[in-house]
């Protein structure tokens, strides 16, 4: 396992996790990386670890390099343990300092009692090995401890998750990957991670307007060195919530009768000439219908009632869309109900803490929709678009 050269002096030390398919709930079908670097010279610095079953890789791709105990500095730009939980065992083996943000160091603390950690402040410079190194507190992208570590002599900034994608490849940089592939998994990451925080980025993209960068260096999946502004000008129009004439459909059912509602609101929207995307819960795992619902301008939720509330999977997506809180969107409900109703009722209920707008009146079908029954999901789908389409 070797190191790979990122610039003259630092090298991507960090570990391929080929075999993740749940990073906490999130669906991983394509693994992720740990991104770790290491920068040489008189005095060797590592940036973050990895994820502690991955020490040995981590320690295999330094010794490529120099040998792991003449490391003589410690970066942690994040406490959340994908990265710090092998903070501890490179303290032991090299004396390390380990440098965190003020909010690093208490999380750490909590984390990892015997660690010694020193705090460094918001914009503060150190120079070590002929290197600077700014450190630039994020907090909440996407945790309060999070911060990113400039290298101005490389234009190199190590930006933590931010830019992340949760994909395993052998190839280390942007330009050698499949760009859909590529930009599929750092919206998915985005929308699953770092969502709520699209305020934060917005700002945090402005203050990293005022450094040259020509590298960024992600902690996971590949590092972005060619054509930077466009994940730039993704992570602006994530953060600023800009989306596109597209509906997201996304339900489940019991016995078809809501699977058939949807497919008929999902005629009605396409017939407007505005883009839908039909998902059935249980078949798609609420980390993919996040990544869809992303750019998407509508969310449609149809459930069935069961013991008069709504399905179990459509409960679960409701609850994880209300903690991401998807801001700026249209919202409608819509699902078939036997002697009483009630499903639709408790997701208007979810989809309004969340934040979306809710202009249409919920559509309901007792039992099995007929003819009848399917124009008014046309219909519906009709007005659906149109809200879209006046929404800009
Ligand atoms: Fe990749 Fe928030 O840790």
């Amino acid at each position: 396992m070797e190191a790979i050269r990122v610039t003259d002096n630092i090298y991507w030390v960090g570990a391929i996790d080929w075999n993740i398919r749940s990073f906490h709930g999130y669906t991983t079908p394509r693994g992720t990386t740990y991104n770790a670097y290491i920068m040489t010279g008189e005095k060797n610095i590592l940036i973050d670890t990895v994820k502690r079953p991955f020490l040995d890789e981590l320690l295999a791709r330094i010794k490529s390099v120099i040998d792991p105990s003449k490391i003589d500095l410690i970066v942690s730009n994040h406490t959340e343990m994908d990265h710090s939980s092998s903070l501890l065992e490179m303290q032991k083996l090299t004396g390390a300092k380990v440098l965190a943000s003020r909010k690093g160091k208490e999380g750490l603390a909590l984390h990892f009692p015997e660690l010694k950690v020193d705090a460094v402040e918001d914009g503060s410079e150190i120079r070590c090995g002929g290197k600077t190194l700014r450190f630039i507190d994020t907090p909440m992208l996407h945790w309060p401890d999070s911060m990113f570590t400039y290298v101005p002599e490389d234009k190199l900034l190590f930006s933590m998750d931010a830019f992340g994608q949760h994909y395993a490849t052998n190839a280390r940089f942007n330009d050698e990957v499949d760009q859909g592939i590529l930009f599929h998994e750092a919206a998915k990451y985005y929308a699953n991670i770092i969502m709520p925080f699209g305020a934060r980025v917005v700002k945090t993209l402005e203050k990293a307007s005022e450094l040259d960068i020509q590298i960024l260096a992600t902690a996971h999946g590949v590092i972005w060195r060619k054509d930077l502004g466009k994940i730039l000008k993704a992570y602006s129009d994530w953060g600023s919530n800009v989306t596109k004439e597209k509906a997201v459909i996304v339900f489940d059912t019991m016995w078809g009768s809501t699977a058939t509602m949807a497919q008929h609101i999902a005629d009605g929207i396409a017939s407007q000439g505005v883009e839908v995307q039909v998902l059935k819960l249980g078949d798609t795992d609420r980390s993919w219908v996040i990544k869809e619902v992303l750019d998407a301008r509508a969310i449609v939720v149809g459930t069935p009632t069961i013991n008069n509330t709504m399905f179990p999977s459509v409960a679960d997506l409701v609850f994880y869309m209300k903690g991401l809180r998807p801001k700026g969107r249209i919202g409608a409900v819509f699902g078939s109900h036997g002697w009483n109703g009630g499903g639709t009722r408790a997701v208007r209920e979810q989809l309004e803490v969340t934040g979306l707008e809710l202009p249409l009146e919920d559509l309901q079908v007792n039992y099995v929709p007929h003819e009848a029954e399917k124009e008014r999901c046309r219909e519906m789908g009709r007005q659906i678009a149109m809200k879209i389409k006046e929404k800009k």
